[in-house]
């Protein structure tokens, strides 16, 4: 159970030569299970962004090895990335990066567009995003017309509209006050406990009690890496339950 859905190795990302060389990833190896919700601590600078970038395929490294799901997504073309991307991954930004001169239900549906829904099936999938995240009132608001953590809700909201796998987050709650931060990790919470598998940076100690795993970096590699919940206890996708309950099930009929 619960499988190796990335697994990164000797990943490096390199910039500039020569003298100007410098390594925001270096040989940095992870291997990521389903349903881990990970949080990734660490000084400014030290590759945090770089390696959710990586894993996100918004970016690539200079050498080493990327496998999704057994894939190695490390080589294959841009666009290949950006289809596999607009499948299993969604993303939420520090600063939300919501279309302004968009209402917040075509935000939240912007990224159907890429799965080949018609436009009135993508309206219905955002708006019933959008009451998942108690924004349903705001459907028609521009994003200037809500509060950070409103903001940041709708853009979860986005981040899995299209019900990727994984979810990257990058400071989610660098730009909220305390309360619209534990109600975006709330929120996070009920993502992760529907056995999404969830990667986030954070500067906010206080905020690693939801994590199954800590990884603190430094200077592009891992300082210390600590689960604080075993492989057995990580939660299931919800397909996989029903199919555990069925083959229950059947074992008593027997
Ligand atoms: N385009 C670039 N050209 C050169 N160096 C870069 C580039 N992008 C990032 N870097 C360097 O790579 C390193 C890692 O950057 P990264 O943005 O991943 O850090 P971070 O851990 O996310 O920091 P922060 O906590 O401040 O967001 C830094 O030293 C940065 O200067
Ligand atoms: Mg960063």
């Amino acid at each position: 159970m619960n499988e190796e859905i990335i697994k990164l190795e000797k990943l490096t990302k390199r910039y500039g030569y020569g003298d100007a060389e410098s390594f925001a990833l270096k040989d940095f190896d992870l291997t990521i299970k389903r349903g881990e919700f990970i949080m990734i601590m660490g000084p400014s600078g030290c590759g945090k962004t770089t390696l959710l970038n990586i894993i996100g395929l918004l970016d690539r490294a200079t050498s080493g090895k990327y496998l999704l799901n057994d894939e190695n997504v490390a080589s294959i073309s841009s666009a290949k990335q950006s289809r596999i991307r607009a499948k299993k991954i969604g993303f939420i930004f520090q600063n939300f990066n919501l279309i302004e001169d968009l209402p917040i239900l075509e935000n939240v549906a912007l990224p159907l567009i890429y799965v080949g829904m018609p436009q009135s099936v993508r309206l219905r999938t955002a708006s019933a995003a959008l009451k998942r995240f108690h924004l349903g009132e705001k459907e028609y608001y521009y994003p200037y017309q809500l509060s950070g953590g409103q903001q940041q809700r709708a853009a979860i909201a986005r981040a899995v509209v299209s019900n990727p796998e994984i979810i990257l987050a990058d400071e989610p709650t660098g730009n909220l006050d305390s309360r619209a931060s534990y109600a975006v990790m709330d929120e996070l919470k009920r993502i992760h406990e529907e056995g999404n598998t969830i990667v986030m940076v954070t500067h906010n100690p206080a905020l690693t009690v939801y994590a199954t795993r800590v990884i603190n970096m430094l200077d592009g590699q891992i300082a210390t890496d600590v689960k604080t919940v075993t492989d057995e206890n990580l939660p299931q996708p919800i397909d996989v339950k029903v199919k555990k309950k069925k083959s229950r099930m059947k074992r008593r009929r027997h």
